[in-house]
């Protein structure tokens, strides 16, 4: 029979999401995955789920507050069941910052909530410029500039690695 979880995903252009939906598929033999935005879980029963995993973007070099109020008032039934944690950010494209060991922001994450998930992994996103507002598209080629990312705004570029999601995916199949 296969194992109920939920994935509670922050996500805010979409790439987020796409890494759960493709986990929820690779999963689907051993775990059945109920996929929720962060904003659809205030007053959930976390404590029927035997598995829960979180999915969070970084903006502004923060995970969203609602996900780390929601794991901060819950720590006692995340520290007790089975959990995995993934963070999706635009420098975890750099070698050096691509693990959840090494990327500054999984480490402060987990500092700050005293959460301590099973499984933890960190995905390059995706710097999606047609996509973003005025502002938003100057403040991220700036970012991309001084970081020597890509800088043409008429582009899309996405840097998640899906062999290192289907690593994730495999190690949830195993664990879990
Ligand atoms: C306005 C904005 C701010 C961002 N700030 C950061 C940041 O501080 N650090 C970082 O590594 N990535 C940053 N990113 C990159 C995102 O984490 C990346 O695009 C990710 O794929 C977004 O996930 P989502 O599509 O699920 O929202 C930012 C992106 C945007 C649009």
């Amino acid at each position: 029979m296969s194992k109920n979880a939920i994935l509670i995903y922050s996500s805010i252009d979409g790439q987020t999401f796409k890494i759960s939906e493709y986990l929820s598929e690779k999963c689907k033999t051993s775990i059945s995955f109920e996929l929720k935005p962060i904003h659809d879980v205030k007053n959930m029963r976390l404590n029927e789920y035997e598995i829960i995993i979180i999915g969070a973007s970084i903006r502004y070099g923060k995970h969203s507050s609602e996900i780390t109020k929601l794991v901060k008032n819950n720590l006692e039934v995340f520290n007790n069941k089975k959990t995995a944690f993934f963070s999706v950010n635009a420098v975890a494209r750099k070698p050096g910052k691509d693990l959840s060991t090494n990327n500054p922001y999984v480490i402060k994450f987990l500092n700050k909530t005293k959460w301590k998930p099973d499984i933890t992994a960190v995905f390059a996103g995706k710097i999606d410029y047609p996509k973003y507002k005025f502002f938003e598209k100057i403040i991220i080629r700036f970012i991309m500039l001084i970081t020597k990312g890509p800088t043409d705004t008429s582009k899309s570029y996405e840097f998640t690695n899906w062999l290192k999601v289907d690593e994730f995916a495999a190690e949830l199949n195993k664990k879990f």
